[in-house]
């Protein structure tokens, strides 16, 4: 190894002083933001590294390309501060190929070009992914200002992140919160209520056996009528807020159930291939019956079809679902509008056990959702 790249390498590190903090970035415990050097001439380093030490705590330097790129695997740059002359791999080369990689995509470049560097280079610079370029010797308030702002997008953007990533797990948290609670009512409801209206039914009988005149005993037995329409409505209930079948029968058998519901319901036939039963998490197989249920209720409220075909899959690592209605067709901007809240929800519920839902329409020829989710729950 030569000696420079040793040296790049003992360097990696972050150059940043305790007295780097500036209060204000101290105070909002804001993600560090991590900038990248790359000159291959120490004494260019030793100065860029001196002016920015205020501004950020998270210098990186590297002195050739090669290093650079190493880097850039590595850490998510605000900024890369870029000499385009260097030995080996040039600036340019460099940032094409740290462009070329999918972390550092986006990630923007400065240029530092010596002054005698003409216009073309200046072109070409742009080409393969320059945001802006600075000539050497550089004026300090420039590159600081320049630096400062691309600082702040990064602070922006990794806020943006954490934002929504804490919105996902709140939906998350309300999802599992909200099934939670109705398992629970349909429990209660179908224990108690259940309970009282077979003692009320007992002793409607107990008094009808007692009785002789026709018009009493005409009483009771439409007394016994409501209590029998009575318990099927608490048990419609109770199944509506959690399908008993899901719990005792497993996943395979509730789809199974609920596409026969829903054709008896609707009248849009039904048609289910579906496996042999096999145990599945029943997390898993609440949030993939919960998208079925959500994509049935759309079926039946937007697609205008007369057949859905559903189909069911296992293999080892997934549980996928397919549902082909024969309606409408969902319109593209559906598909990805913001009101598709059922949508979202089903999206939403499928990624949080690292599952995916895909939906495509068909104007005049119906719509296909597609549901994947992997057997392994992802933590
Ligand atoms: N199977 C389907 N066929 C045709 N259009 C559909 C279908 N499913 C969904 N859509 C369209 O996508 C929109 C968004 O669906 P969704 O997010 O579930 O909202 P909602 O059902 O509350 O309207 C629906 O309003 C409807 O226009
Ligand atoms: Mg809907």
């Amino acid at each position: 190894m030569s000696e420079a790249a040793t040296a790049a390498r003992s360097a990696a590190v972050p150059a940043s002083t305790p007295d780097g903090f500036s209060p204000e970035t101290a105070s909002e415990s804001a993600p560090q933001a991590k900038i990248l050097l790359v000159d291959d001439e120490p004494k260019s380093l030793f100065a860029l590294q001196e002016l920015l030490s205020s501004l950020v705590q998270n210098l990186l330097i590297a002195q050739s390309g090669e290093e650079a790129l190493r880097l850039a695997l590595k850490n998510d740059f605000a900024v890369i501060l870029l000499d385009v002359r260097m030995p080996g791999i040039d600036g340019f080369e460099t940032a094409r190929l740290i462009r070329s990689r999918e972390r550092s995509r986006l990630t923007p470049i400065i240029f530092l070009t010596a002054a005698a560097d003409e216009m073309s280079s200046m072109f070409r610079g742009y080409e393969v992914g320059a945001v802006d370029y600075l000539q050497k010797p550089v004026v300090p308030e420039i590159l600081k200002s320049k630096v400062a702002v691309f600082v702040e997008l990064h602070r922006k953007t990794e806020r943006l992140r954490e934002s929504e990533e804490k919105l996902r797990r709140l939906a998350a948290h309300l999802i599992s919160v909200r099934e939670e609670e109705r398992a629970h009512i349909a429990r209660e409801i179908h224990d108690e209520l259940g309970q009282v209206l077979t003692g009320l039914k007992m002793e409607v009988t107990w008094l009808a056996k007692r009785l002789r005149e026709k018009p009493l005993l005409e009483k009771t037995d439409s007394m016994c009528k409501l209590i029998d329409t009575t318990v099927q409505t608490v048990r419609k209930i109770a199944t509506g807020l959690r399908p008993e079948m899901l719990d005792d029968m497993g996943l395979i058998a509730a789809v199974g159930w609920q596409a026969k519901e829903f054709q008896k319901r609707t009248g849009i036939r039904c048609r289910a291939k579906l496996p042999p039963e096999v145990k599945i998490d029943i997390d898993i197989s609440t949030t993939m019956f919960r998208i079925f249920q959500e994509i049935l209720t759309n079926v039946a409220r937007h697609s205008r079809a007369t057949r859905v075909d559903i189909e069911l899959t296992l293999s080892e690592e997934r549980v996928a679902l397919e549902v082909v209605d024969n309606g409408v067709g969902i319109g593209d901007e559906d598909v990805t509008g913001k009101k598709s809240l059922g949508l979202l929800g089903m999206h939403e519920r499928a990624l949080l056990f690292g599952g995916e839902v895909k939906i495509t329409g068909t104007p005049g020829h119906g719509t296909r959702v597609s549901v994947s989710i992997p057997m392994k729950q992802k933590a």
